[in-house]
């Protein structure tokens, strides 16, 4: 029987559109390929919902993500509301989805393509071969916890509060040995257990967890250590697994290491099968509307939907073989290209991928 997915599609602000459009056409070839059929629900989040309907995240939209399947996010921001209140940001909208949809698992992949390794920064012998997911604890810690702002007679205090509470640990926690046992079955917790309560805490709950897991190699790692040997040597890593605000930056980190944040991306998933996946990258607001993007961090999240939130692993793999045939036939989008002239549009970049995806089906 024909399996049908809802996915709420939000394309947001800058270059999200255009990247967006691109991943459903992806989608669409998918309909073509495999038994199933997909049904869009456009809404809006971000800066566009805060010009339409006078805040970020629109009632509206929470309700039809609640009443789909999946999540599909292009990027949100940019300069026009970058002086607004907290409310009035579109990154408020980000984080308010996040938590209302009870999306805590944030994975993010950084893998390194033979074709790519010239794109990196670093050395070759560092880059070459990496393949390493950081999981980022989503709706908790250091983002979430109670701020305060207060005027003494010294001046202005603020305060930000780094709470955990066990579940929330042990759930995330759970998750990503989960991920680690179906990847290189190994998994670096990180933490900074030598200064955070919050961090003994979430080491405790690490050791217990891990007794589930014994063919799961586990090692505990501070923060500031980690960022260190992401960079001598990341081959070393597998799985990541953090608190949200050291999560935010390795990751970041992470992702330079592969060059090319426009190839980047990523889910953040609930409990049971709801995810909203979207790229790593941006809005990139400068070279909005040019029709330059690169589409691939996108369409790569489309494969994570297709893999995480339907189960449709091979589908999901199809997409990513077929990225990969694209760039090593020496496609690129502007910001991996060498020389201007040689570049691809957004559009031809996603075209390629979908022809790549028919001969991979072909081949199977
Ligand atoms: C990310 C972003 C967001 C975050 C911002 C835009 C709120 O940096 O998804 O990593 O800090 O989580
Ligand atoms: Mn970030």
């Amino acid at each position: 029987m024909s399996q049908t997915f809802t996915i709420t599609v939000l394309p947001g602000d800058g270059i999200g559109p255009e990247v967006i459009e691109q991943a459903i056409h992806v989608l669409k070839a998918v309909e073509k390929l495999e038994d199933v059929t997909f049904t869009f629900e456009y809404a809006r989040l971000g800066g566009c919902a805060i010009d339409e309907d006078g805040t970020p995240l629109p009632e509206e939209t929470l309700e039809k993500a609640r009443r789909s399947d999946a999540v599909l996010l292009g990027a949100v921001g940019g300069p026009k509301w970058d002086n607004n209140p907290a409310h009035l940001r579109p990154e408020t909208g980000l984080l308010g989805i996040r938590k209302a949809l009870g999306l805590y698992a944030n994975l993010r992949p950084a893998f390194m393509l033979d074709c790519m390794v010239e794109v990196s920064a670093l050395k070759e012998e560092v880059v070459r071969g990496v393949d390493l997911m950081v999981i980022r604890e989503l709706t908790g810690g250091l983002y979430f916890g109670e701020k305060k702002r207060y005027k003494t007679e010294n001046g202005e205090v603020a305060s930000d509060e780094l709470i955990y509470h066990e579940y929330e640990i042990e759930r995330i926690v759970r998750r990503a040995f989960e991920v680690a046992r179906l990847r290189g079955k190994k998994l670096t917790s990180v933490d900074k257990a030598n200064v955070l309560e919050s961090s003994r805490l979430w080491r405790k709950v690490v050791d217990r967890v891990a007794h589930d897991y014994p063919d799961v190699e586990l090692r505990h790692q501070l923060v500031d250590s980690c960022a260190m040997e992401l960079l001598r040597w990341p081959k070393q890593f597998d799985t990541i697994v953090t608190e949200n605000m050291f999560g935010d930056i390795l990751s970041d980190e992470a992702s330079m290491l592969t060059g090319s944040i426009g190839m980047l991306p990523s889910a953040s998933l609930a409990d049971g099968n709801f995810g909203l996946y979207e790229p790593v990258h941006g809005s990139a607001p400068d070279i909005a509307g040019k029709g330059i993007a690169n589409p691939t961090a996108t369409i790569l999240s489309a494969a994570m939907m297709l893999k995480y939130s339907f189960g449709m692993e091979r589908a999901a793999n199809a997409v990513e073989k077929a990225v990969h045939k694209v760039l090593n036939s020496g496609v690129r989008t502007a910001d991996i290209a060498k020389s201007k002239e040689e570049a691809v549009s957004t559009k031809e970049m996603a075209d390629k991928i979908i022809a790549a995806m028919h001969e991979v089906y072909v081949q199977a």
